[in-house]
């Protein structure tokens, strides 16, 4: 969508996945969802150092709303759990650096049952959003058909738009018809919303981000075309920093979804994350890979009969990215290759390892080994430093 927004993929921090529908703030006031939790959350982002990497996005999802629209017939929030209103709640954001996103439903109902935003109801709750200054818009699609979304999306996005406020839209649509042509136009998805769901839910598993990996990739040459800046495919949050995922996996989950060009949003607990997992989530390399302005969606390369992947992202400045991936259960895998192999032209490469911050200097005839952890990642970044051709031509100048 060409709204002037997310022209990298967005980065920031949504409830669902870590805090779902919560909504037991007497038994648990620290977890359920309410004013408190996000603004616990916005003083994270901005005290700790996440901010300054690109995190700025403190998304509301599911379970916010009161039961019932107000007299007006406006959604509204909460009472007892957000009693300042969203608006104030954008303004604590906004005072902070932060954006506020919040989150609605095509159809009668949100997926936890809560007021939807049918067809009916489209401008006044993109008229409402606006007057709260929200920042962004997740419009889920639970409790509506196929004829209804395909109405809705494109209603919202400008209905958003003709509020005059920038706010950016994530799209769920496309996960709801299964996420393939023909049932899902990504030209047209492009040009009405910033990003979108494709596909499942996240669980806080090693196996959801697996299954999740093998159909992001599977279909890339679909979803590939269809990303771009200000419009992203979403394979859903980042959940390091949870219970699901090992260390090496952790690395795996960031650093695959730096090559997807994906939005990086964390569902965690910024209060008591580990310092390793905080670690992977501000890798200034893994983010700046993920960040690169050229926005191309990056490609699984090879599949070794090994369980050893390949995946690579073309980048700015003719720099790339290419992580090395093991399905492997046993040990360390020593995987031998070099980079002619893996498609790079003929030069000298200056290789930074992404999570060592190692450097070495490849020409692409040379063969290396890396060593992948079972389930775990190598990932680097290359910077060409000499091209045979180039050099020939410089030296005549
Ligand atoms: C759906 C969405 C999730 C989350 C929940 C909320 O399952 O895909 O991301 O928003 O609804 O109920």
């Amino acid at each position: 969508l060409d709204n002037g927004l997310m022209r990298t993929p967005p980065m920031g921090w949504l409830a669902w996945e870590r805090f779902r529908c919560d909504i037991d703030c007497k038994d648990d006031p620290q977890n359920c969802i309410s004013e408190n939790l996000f603004r616990d959350m916005a003083d994270r982002l901005s005290e700790d150092g996440w901010r300054e990497l690109g995190y700025v996005y403190v998304n509301i999802d599911d379970c916010w709303s009161s039961m019932n629209r107000d007299e007006h017939g406006r959604l509204q929030a909460d009472p007892m759990r957000f009693p300042g209103g969203i608006k104030k709640l954008a303004g604590y954001m906004h005072d902070r650096g932060l954006k506020l996103g919040i989150y609605g439903d095509m159809g009668t109902h949100t997926c936890g049952g809560y007021p939807g935003t049918p067809l009916d109801k489209i401008e006044i709750d993109a008229e409402t959003f606006a007057e709260w200054e929200v920042d962004m818009f997740k419009y889920d699609g639970c409790y509506s058909n196929a004829t209804e979304k395909e109405k809705g999306y494109p209603l919202m996005s400008k209905a958003l738009n003709a509020t005059g406020r920038q706010i950016g839209y994530s799209c769920s649509w496309p996960a709801y018809q299964g996420g393939l042509p023909p049932k899902v136009n990504y030209a047209m998805l492009g040009e009405i919303c910033n990003l979108w769901r494709n596909y499942v839910d996240i669980q806080d598993s090693w196996g959801s981000v697996l299954a999740i990996v093998d159909w992001f990739f599977g279909n890339q040459d679909v979803l590939i075309p269809a990303a771009g800046p200000g419009r992203w495919n979403d394979p859903d949050m980042l959940i390091v920093g949870d219970f699901g995922l090992s260390l090496d996996q952790s690395r795996s989950q960031m650093a695959l979804w730096a090559i997807m060009a994906a939005p990086l949003f964390m569902s965690n607990d910024l209060r008591t994350i580990s310092s390793s997992a905080r670690n992977i989530l501000q890798n200034k390399m893994v983010i700046i890979i993920n960040q690169d302005p050229l926005g191309i969606q990056g490609r699984r390369i090879l599949q070794e009969k090994s369980k050893i992947e390949v995946f690579w992202r073309p980048l700015s400045n003719n720099n790339s990215a290419l992580v090395f991936f093991s399905r492997r259960t046993d040990m360390p895998y020593r995987y031998q290759t070099s980079l002619g192999k893996l498609n790079y032209t003929m030069g000298s490469y200056r290789i930074t390892d992404a999570f060592t911050y190692k450097t070495l200097t490849l020409k692409d005839t040379t063969n290396f080994v890396v060593s992948v952890n079972p389930t775990g990642v190598v990932m680097w970044s290359e910077r060409v430093i000499m091209r045979k051709r180039i050099q020939v031509q410089e030296g005549h100048d």
